[in-house]
This record gives structure tokens, sequence and C-alpha cells, in this order.
């Protein structure tokens, strides 16, 4: 019995210990602060298993079409995705070196995530980073379809671009990031 009121003043203690540190302003919101590693980890596990449960839609078309391909490319511009993420031979805008989580490498992601996985995190976004919601933004489900394509062919469409497309889809590949030092 005592161990259980002892147990139980203890949880009362921490809970005001918390509080006072939650609510008293003593925990630090500063994008310029970095996380301790376990907490990063335990984010990194949770957001994987979150995207891994949730998606699971299907392409309503070809992801490797050229004209799926070119209308991605021009959305990805237009959208501002360059802006944060980047594109070959492209740079992302200063402002993004500041975000924490820092925004993630899509050459990196076309390698490890389906496409399914990348399309839902393009129309629900990842909470509390700085990855919008574009289906909250009203962009339709077919255009975040294409950006999907593009996503998935990321190195890949930039690189064949500097050799062999004509000089339509070389300027829609530029407008979407690509090919900036040519
Ligand atoms: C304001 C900055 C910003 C913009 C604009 C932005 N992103 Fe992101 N994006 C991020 C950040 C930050 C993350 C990493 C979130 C995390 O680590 O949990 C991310 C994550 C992602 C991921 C998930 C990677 C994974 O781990 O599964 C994909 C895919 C992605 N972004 C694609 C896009 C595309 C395509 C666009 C444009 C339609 C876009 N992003 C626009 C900041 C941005």
């Amino acid at each position: 019995m005592r161990i259980l009121a002892f147990i139980g003043a203890l949880a009362i203690v921490i809970g005001v210990l918390a509080g006072g540190y939650f609510l008293g302003g003593f925990y630090s919101v500063a994008a310029s602060a970095s996380d301790a590693g376990p907490v990063v980890w335990a984010l990194t596990r949770v957001r994987t298993a979150s995207i891994a449960r949730h998606a699971g839609g299907q392409p309503p078309f070809a992801l490797d079409d050229a004209a799926v391909l070119r209308d991605g490319a021009r959305h990805f511009a237009a959208y501002g995705c360059v802006h944060c993420h980047g594109a070959p031979g492209a740079q992302w805008s200063k402002f993004a070196e500041g975000l924490n989580p820092e925004a993630a490498d899509l050459s990196e992601v076309a390698k490890t995530r389906d496409a399914s996985a990348i399309f839902w995190v393009l129309k629900n976004g990842i909470r509390m980073t700085g990855m919008p919601s574009f289906g909250k933004a009203g962009i339709p489900d077919n255009e975040l379809w294409q950006i999907v394509a593009f996503v998935k062919k990321f190195p890949p469409v930039c690189q064949r671009a500097t050799t062999r497309v004509g000089a339509r889809l070389r300027n829609e590949l530029l407008s979407a990031g690509c090919l900036l030092r040519f």
C-alpha cells in the first residue's frame, strides 16, 4: 500500500515539474536548437510507421509516361518544391537551410519510397515540419500524381535532359529547377 502511495506521489511531483518546465517557457521551441538523439530516432520511427500505415493509393496513369513527367516537372516548379528540396543542378533557397527537421533529399526518397508513400506525403504533408499538405492547399490528386512521377525519376530525368531532350522539354525542365548550370 505504501509503495502505491509513493508511486502516486512521485507521479504527481513529476507531473508538476513537467508542467512547470513546458508551460513555464523553459522548453525551447527554437528551430536553431537541435533535438537529442533519442527524440530524433523516435520521431523518425513514428513518421515512417505512420506513412507506411496510411499510404495505399494507386496512380491513375502510368508514371513513366513522358507527358506525365513533363507536367510533374512543371508543377514541381510552380508549387515551390524546389525552394526547400532543390533539384539536380538547382540550389534550394537560402531559408531552407534553417528548416528543422531539414527538407528530405528527394534523390534518396526516389530510391527508398514507393509512389503511394510519396503521394500520401504530398497530399497530407508532415505535421510540425516544414512539409506542407498540398491537398489542404487545394492541389488536385492527378497533379500530385504527376509530381510523384517526377520525384520518382528525380536524378535520371534531369540528367537525361542534358543530353537528348528537345528544346521544349529542356525549357520545361529548366523551369523545374533542372539544368540551371547549363
Ligand atoms: C517549406 C519547405 C517545403 C516545401 C515547399 C516542400 N517540402 Fe517536402 N519536405 C520538407 C521537409 C522539412 C520535409 C522533411 C519532413 C521530416 O523530416 O519529417 C519534407 C519531406 C518531403 C517528402 C517525404 C520524404 C520521406 O521521408 O518520406 C517528400 C516526398 C517531399 N517532401 C516532397 C515535396 C514536394 C514534391 C514538394 C512540392 C510539391 C515539397 N516537398 C514541398 C519541406 C518542404
